[in-house]
């Protein structure tokens, strides 16, 4: 029998609910037709923003936005972005399907959606093409209150209030699309334009993140926290899941056994990568203080066929939920250093909460991953031991369950647990201690491998009520199905 034994009085720190961020680039329709629709849509919206998006993100307690990018943060260039929508400058979007960008989403519009949807922002700058002047510019415009030239404008363009930036990312993938540097470059570079990163409002400090790692580059991690560790507050790192190699990613819906489990097993590769650069990290960091910022992560296939190869649209099936969900509960067990963490993205393009095609909207299996996290978000992680043995599919072994626990402010110990076995239930005893279970509420997300939502069956995958506990002993004995996710609140 697999044992789970949690220790209710036991906490080891917070877990950030920004763990649970997202990101959305202007890329494909992410922003165009996926959050932004403009005032004059027919399609319902406020300010331009879709509501029906907006109402979904809303419900999963979204905390935390990146934008503009990704690669299209480093030819952005914010100016162009403000003012009168008529008189924006258009530019080519170069890196994504090469389509005219019209400007009419900026900074004003993207603190409108932060706005509806009670979110954080999560801005990142432009170094590969842009200067210190046009970033240190735009975070005047953005944060400071008094009589400044970029305040003044911010106000002319009909904002009064300064906005509160959360986060502020110096550049995206220097190492690649954002200039092709080295670390040894980069982190000159970014000793440089951080420092004109002002800390305008005593109220609401910028959280400065420098950009990090591809994957496995670990030198990159050992440069920039040996040179400018003591400059920054967090570190980023990227890391996408394929299943094979880039050249064959394979179809979001279209995949074999064998394809699901590489893919799970190329899913959880990341808390090796954490744990690699969190050593690293400790090496100039003991005390924790700079976060490792995962603001690139979720699974790459090949794009839905007929559709714009720069778009990078694909489907979201049960297969990308089990990824969602195993990376959460690494990011939990790892909260003490992974302050967040953006899953790409938001709509429409890559591992997406929710798709759109016109006025019709759904939302994915990934989201309901993330509903079932959602009351994680700001609780204690709790210590935990689950005793399970590993088994073995089609050549490839894997945990045969996972989880993480937390505690959450009024006393309710909140469990996520995941089966990725695809023809096998697990049973599994949990016991509490230092609490005995009086009441347990639960809700599952399962499904066949590649179950999906489509505009015409919306609702085929989504969570529904887990009845498959019993109380016993103070503890509980659980049933889960295979390729399921489980949330337990246990009070
Ligand atoms: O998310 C898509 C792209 O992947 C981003 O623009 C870039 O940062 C990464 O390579």
């Amino acid at each position: 029998m697999n044992k789970l034994i949690i220790h209710a009085e036991l906490t080891k720190g917070r877990i950030c609910k920004d763990i649970q961020g997202q990101f959305s680039e202007h890329l494909g329709r992410c922003i165009y037709g996926g959050v932004y629709v403009g005032e004059q849509s027919d399609i319902p919206n406020e300010n331009g923003m879709r509501k029906d998006v907006v109402q979904a993100l809303r419900d999963i307690h979204l905390p935390v936005l990146r934008w503009p990018g990704g690669c299209f943060a480093d030819e952005y260039h914010w100016k162009d972005g403000i003012g009168p929508k008529e008189t924006r400058k258009k530019m080519v979007n170069t890196h994504w399907g090469g389509v005219t960008e019209d400007n009419s989403f900026g900074t004003h519009e993207f603190f409108e959606l932060c706005r509806q949807i009670g979110c954080d922002a999560y801005i990142t700058g432009n170094v590969g093409s842009g200067t210190v002047q046009e970033m240190n510019e735009w975070v005047e415009y953005m944060t400071f209150e008094g009589v400044s030239p970029m305040a003044d404008l911010r106000r002319q363009n009909g904002h009064a209030d300064a906005w509160k930036v959360a986060y502020f990312g110096v550049g995206n993938e220097p190492w690649g699309c954002g200039g092709n540097m080295t670390a040894e470059y980069y982190a000159n570079e970014y000793r440089r334009y951080q420092t004109y990163i002002r800390q305008y409002r005593p109220d609401a400090r910028i959280y400065k993140v420098a950009a990090g790692s591809n994957g496995s580059d670990f030198h990159w991690t050992e440069v920039l926290m040996k040179n400018a560790g003591r400059m920054m507050d967090g570190l980023s790192m990227h890391y996408y899941t394929i299943p094979h190699s880039w050249e064959k990613k394979g179809s979001a819906l279209n995949f074999t056994a064998a394809d699901y489990y590489e893919t799970l097993k190329n899913a959880l590769y990341i808390e090796q990568l954490i744990r690699r650069h969190s050593a690293i990290m400790d090496q100039y960091d003991p005390e924790k203080r700079v976060g490792l910022i995962v603001d690139e992560w979720g699974t790459w296939f090949d794009v839905e066929e007929g559709t714009n190869p720069g778009f990078l649209y694909q489907q979201n099936s049960m297969r990308d939920a089990m990824v969602a969900a195993l990376s959460l509960n690494v990011f939990n067990q790892h909260c003490d250093r992974v302050h967040m963490a953006n899953i790409a993205q938001l709509v429409n393009v890559l591992q997406a909460m929710i798709l759109t095609e016109g006025p019709r909207m759904l939302c994915t299996p990934t989201y309901y991953a993330f509903r079932l996290f959602r009351d994680h978000q700001e609780n204690q992680l709790l210590d935990s031991h689950l005793i399970a043995s590993d088994f073995t599919a089609e050549g490839i072994t894997l945990p045969s369950l996972q989880e993480s626990s937390s505690l959450a402010p009024d006393g309710t110990v909140h469990v996520t647990l995941v089966n990725p076995a695809l023809d096998q239930g697990q049973e599994l005893e949990i016991s509490l201690q230092g609490m005995r279970a009086a009441s347990v509420s639960g809700e599952i997300l399962t499904g066949e491998m590649d179950a999906h939502n489509t505009f015409d069956c919306p609702d085929a995958v989504k969570n529904v009520p887990f009845t498959g506990f019993a109380l016993a002993d103070g503890g509980l004995k659980v049933t889960l199905p295979a390729c399921s996710i489980v949330h337990l609140a246990i009070h």
